[in-house]
């Protein structure tokens, strides 16, 4: 599918409502309309198509307020010790800084915590692409190793967190003017999910280069892009506004393990998408060390280094995409430029914890 690369202004973009809403969600705030009131605005990036939202679940200021609190409340866990948050945080670029995410009851995952900047418009989720749809994905995320509230040897299943979730009066009387009943998992995953459509890099100084400010990007940074698109072709995978063009390609990370993550091959059955993991978005990527899926570099210069290798060397690389990267043969000016431009892909604005009931 085309992405859209122009600068257009989407017809739903309202700064000012966007504000209103930024100032609620991300700041001190003005108080939220009555519930039934859809949001008619929440900051959607200006240039790209509207992000898909299901029929089933309107975004409305109330629900993404809740959806808010619920992410940030370690009662959601299985162990009781970790919110959604907590695996991807601010000061990590919406990651959590450790190569293989520590999941509920310490259990050590297999992948890396991936940054959660502009998710609403992934329609597939995960390193592999395995869940469609954010519902699906809280739920999966929620009951599975990440939070485990799975039911089993004796953790909590999501139906006694909810249980505990009606408990708490602040809580019931939300659940009951959103949804006019009591929190279920269906309900908790709908409001979780709305919340995480907010988190949109809207303002950041990419999207404002992007909008047609040269000086929201320093002149190394802006001789960086020239790199990044048109000599290294990074934008052959990290393409768009989204730096990602939500495909899955090999790029050799983990193939030389014993038995490797073999990634996107068990979602589609396809042996050439063996070691395909979805393009990351490069956005606040200075703050999201280490980096890969299976979190093997620790710097972002070692990252970059890689991808101007050509990828790691197996049967299914992608060396398609790759070749103008290898074939660059960047001067160490040209590379401090490309690292530079990549440094300021930071995201300005804080994803600020809200009170809970
Ligand atoms: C223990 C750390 C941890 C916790 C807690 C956690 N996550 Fe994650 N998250 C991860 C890891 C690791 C992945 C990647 C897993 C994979 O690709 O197989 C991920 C992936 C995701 C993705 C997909 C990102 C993408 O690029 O496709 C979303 C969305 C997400 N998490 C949201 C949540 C929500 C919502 C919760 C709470 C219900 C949550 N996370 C709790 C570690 C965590
Ligand atoms: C063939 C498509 C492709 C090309 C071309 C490409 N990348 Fe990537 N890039 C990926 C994929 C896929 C990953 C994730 C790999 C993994 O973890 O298995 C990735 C990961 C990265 C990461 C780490 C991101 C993170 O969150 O861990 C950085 C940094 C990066 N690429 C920068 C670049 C730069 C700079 C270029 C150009 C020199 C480039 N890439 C070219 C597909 C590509």
């Amino acid at each position: 599918m085309h992405r859209s690369t122009s600068v257009t202004p989407s017809h739903r973009f309202s700064w000012t409502l966007t504000a209103a809403l930024l100032a609620g969600l991300w700041g001190c705030a003005p108080a939220p309309p009555p519930a039934e009131e859809p949001a008619p605005q929440w900051p959607e990036l200006a240039g790209y198509e509207a992000m898909a939202v299901p029929e089933d679940n309107p975004m409305t200021v109330a629900k993404i307020e809740l959806g808010k609190q619920l992410y940030y409340d370690a009662r959601l866990s299985g162990d009781g010790v970790r919110s959604c948050y907590g695996c991807h945080l601010n000061e990590n670029g919406l990651t959590d800084g450790k190569p293989v995410a520590i999941g509920a009851f310490d259990k050590t995952l297999t992948r890396s915590s991936p940054t959660l900047w502009n998710i609403g418009y992934h329609s597939e989720l995960y390193w592999d692409g395995r869940t469609k749809g954010l519902e699906a994905q809280v739920k999966g995320a929620w009951r599975g190793g990440n939070m485990g509230a799975s039911g089993k040897d004796g953790a909590p299943s999501m139906d006694d967190v909810c249980a505990k979730l009606n408990e708490v009066s602040g809580y019931k009387e939300q659940f009951q003017a959103i949804f006019g009943g009591e929190a279920n998992p269906d309900r908790v995953a709908q409001a979780v999910a709305s919340f995480m459509r907010t988190i949109v890099a809207v303002g950041s100084p990419w999207v404002r280069f992007r909008e047609g400010d040269e000086s929201a990007l320093s002149e190394a940074a802006r001789r960086g892009y020239t790199i990044f698109s048109e000599k290294a072709k990074c934008t052959n995978c990290h393409d768009g506004l989204l730096l990602t063009d939500l495909q899955y390609h090999n790029v050799g990370i983990g193939m030389d393990a014993e038995s490797p993550d073999i990634g996107r091959a068990k979602v589609s059955g396809d042996e050439k998408d063996t070691g395909a993991f979805k393009t990351p978005t490069l956005l606040d990527i200075a703050e999201s060390a280490p980096y890969f899926h299976d979190g093997s570099a620790a710097t972002l210069e070692d990252a970059v280094q890689v991808m101007l290798d050509g990828g790691k060397p197996n049967q299914w690389l992608d060396e398609e995409n790759l070749r103008e990267a290898k074939e660059a043969e960047l001067t160490e000016e040209e590379v401090a430029d490309l690292l530079a431009f990549l440094r300021e892909l930071n995201v300005d604005y804080d994803v600020s914890s809200p009170e809970l009931p």
